[in-house]
């Protein structure tokens, strides 16, 4: 399962990148606001130093939802680097979009994605990523994880490439589930990541492994 950490602040995603589990990293405009970074330039800059920390793919979301627009932010997007991969809306044409950019050997991350059969026509337009946003169908009492299985189920029966990316994941237990239901790639927040490190009994273990060699040292 691929780790992506999912913000724009540079020192959480070194943080991750440090510990030598990460993947990637996902942003998105409210992600990009929340660090300060405003205007086109900057976010622009700001995509290429998040791409010099980490060694995978960067999700980078394009802010047009007309097919031409998204075709030139795109494009302007993905010759920034070549980790980018250009994330679009789901609706009509961000899925004509994806297919033009996958013809061009262009990577997609088809984004915010709620149910089979949006995360089904962003296969068949040859996506290299779905993002199903897990944690916010959970806000509104549905079940997010479910829906991890519907497209794992979906993209198994017809042998779809398109990776699964658990998005809006908000807590380690998610990061869990979605390893368990087959997810390829999960993003999440760096909290969630470290909670996978914590076990009281690791603690307990160690502090009477440093006790007990101290006895004899
Ligand atoms: C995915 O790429 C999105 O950036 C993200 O996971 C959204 O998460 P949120 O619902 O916690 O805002």
């Amino acid at each position: 399962m691929k780790f992506f950490i999912d913000t724009a602040n540079l020192a959480q995603i070194k943080e991750a990148q440090a510990l030598g589990v990460l993947d990637g990293v996902t942003t998105n405009p409210s992600l990009m606001a929340k660090e300060g970074i405003t205007g086109k330039d900057n976010i622009l800059k700001h995509y290429v130093a998040i791409c010099n920390i980490v060694d995978g793919d960067v999700s980078a979301e394009v802010i047009a939802t007309d097919f031409d627009g998204m075709v030139r932010e795109g494009e302007a997007l993905a010759d920034l680097h070549p980790q980018i991969v250009v994330k679009l809306p789901m609706i009509a044409d961000g899925i004509k979009a994806c297919k033009y950019f996958t013809d061009k050997g262009i990577r997609v991350n088809m984004t915010l994605v709620f149910s089979a059969g949006q995360a089904l026509l962003a296969a068949k337009a040859g996506a290299t990523y779905v993002s199903p946003f897990i944690g916010r169908l959970d806000d509104i009492s549905t079940d997010g994880l479910n829906l991890i299985t519907e497209i794992r189920l979906i993209y198994d029966n017809y042998g779809y490439e398109t990776e699964i990316l658990a998005a809006s994941v908000r807590h380690t237990m998610h990061i869990i589930d979605c390893a368990k239901l087959g997810a390829d790639v999960m993003t999440g927040p760096l909290s969630a990541i470290m909670g996978l490190l914590k076990h009281p009994l690791t603690d307990i273990g160690l502090a009477q492994f440093l006790a007990d060699y101290k006895k004899g040292n």
